[in-house]
């Protein structure tokens, strides 16, 4: 009952936060020049990289900004909330107020296009980049990533890969178990530990984000890259049976997840595997930048990683970008920040930090831990797909639904549920 209670509050904040994310979007397409300017006078910096794991990268690269710029001052707005769960909100009030920030971080592929530059908040960067000498420098499948009808708009200071298995060595060892890589693998494995009284897989489902990283690394593991991106275009349908049986996939590898998953966010499940407490989680590399920095574990001593089950080869891509929201009175200090961001020097001060890998692709890789060198490989040799969690895969409207939808599956495992939902929410996908 009280369950009940708590998912139906849970299905009101979601129609809530989905209906004020329409009407902002419905104001901003009518897109006014700013007129009324309420930031600070100084090179706003907003994202949602606060705290363990996350600020590091951020900071020193602001460091660095503040070394070649004394004159131009600098704030950081972070808001913290991991995935944007609170600073995508704040930042649809403030755009739509014509209050944007001087930059603010935005994920590559439907986020910025559909999202941002779709509603003609965002000035194109072509100069920029020409300026910079950029257009060799990051992969063209990145460009596109941020371009819509030839124009760039934004710049990526990383790359991210979203579908890692992490694990505990020490469990892995004294248990005699490899680190699965296949579906069955890691069911046989998670049986075994459970029999041992150890917690498979640790989630931490408290924003519902987590939960759908792992649903789309089940899809991608089950369907393939090719299936998996039709789904996005809408050419393969919900109710397809090869995704029904990823719902029954992702079903049964939640019966190994720890209980007290609703209470807990990202860097709490993350923290039950550097503990002991959980042998694997599923997440984004920037668990190793928190596992590092913040926990201080060894890499490849003190946890291990391998792709999710069945993804070999392919790689989840999430990159964070910065662009120049339209109406900023200090655009020429902005496009100076992003000259810094997109530098080698920034993105080797940034990103060994924060987990993830360059976008560019000349930088320099010593910088970089084993993790990092061994996925800057990978990444030149793996096919790439773009995560629905973080926004790349469709658009707000349908992440919003789906993020709903797993959450309410989590708690109440009914795949045909899943299915109809999913089903409905994809008239949100673009035709
Ligand atoms: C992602 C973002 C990452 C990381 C993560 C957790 O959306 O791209 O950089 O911050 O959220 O908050």
């Amino acid at each position: 009952m009280k369950g009940e209670v708590h998912l139906k509050k849970k299905v009101w904040i979601y129609a809530v936060l989905a209906f004020s994310l329409i009407l902002s979007a419905c104001s901003q397409s009518s897109s006014g020049q700013s007129d009324q300017k309420k930031s600070s006078g100084k090179l706003e910096i907003f994202s949602w990289w606060t705290g363990a794991g996350e600020e590091d990268g951020l900071k020193a690269l602001i460091k660095l900004f503040k070394e070649k710029n004394p004159d131009i001052p600098i704030e950081n707005a972070a808001v913290a909330g991991g995935a944007g769960t609170n600073a995508k909100a704040v930042l649809a009030s403030r755009m739509q107020g014509n209050d944007p920030p001087a930059t603010f971080q935005v994920h590559g592929g439907s986020e910025l296009n559909d999202g941002w530059v779709a509603a003609g908040k965002m000035e194109p960067l072509n100069d920029l980049y020409d300026k910079e000498g950029w257009n060799d420098k990051f992969p063209k499948q990145l460009i596109d990533m941020v371009s819509k009808d030839g124009k760039i708009y934004s710049v990526p200071v990383d790359i991210h890969r979203g579908n890692v298995l992490w694990y505990n060595k020490k469990i892995f060892t004294d248990n005699n178990l490899e680190a699965p890589k296949t579906f069955d693998g890691f069911f046989k494995v998670a049986d075994q530990l459970k029999k041992k009284g150890i917690t498979p897989l640790a989630l931490g489902d408290k924003e519902p984000w987590t939960a759908t990283m792992i649903f789309e690394n089940v899809l991608l593991g089950t369907l393939g890259n090719e299936d998996y991106q039709k789904l996005w275009k809408g050419e393969m349908k919900f109710d397809d049976p090869k995704v029904k049986k990823a719902a029954e996939t992702y079903k049964k590898m939640l019966s190994y997840i720890n209980s007290d998953h609703s209470s807990r966010n990202w860097q709490d499940a993350s923290q039950m595997v550097a503990k002991g407490d959980a042998a694997m989680n599923i997440m984004g590399d920037w668990a190793k930048g928190y596992f590092v920095n913040d926990l201080k574990l060894k890499v490849n001593e003190d946890f291990g990683w391998v792709p999710t089950p069945g993804t070999e080869n392919q790689f989840m891509i999430i990159t964070d970008t910065f662009g120049l929201p339209k109406g900023v009175k200090n655009a020429k200090d902005v496009k100076q920040f992003l000259s810094v961001l997109g530098s080698v020097d920034g993105q080797d001060a940034f990103n060994p930090l924060k987990g993830s890998i360059p976008a560019r692709t000349d930088a320099d890789v010593s910088k970089y831990d084993e993790y990092g060198k061994q996925t800057i490989k990978e990444f030149k040799e793996a096919q790439l797909a773009a995560s629905l969690a973080h926004g790349s895969a469709a658009p707000e409207g349908f992440v919003t639904k789906a993020n709903q939808a797993v959450n309410i599956f989590v708690t109440q495992k009914n795949v045909n549920q899943l299915i109809d939902s999913l089903t409905q929410a994809s008239s949100e996908l673009k035709k």
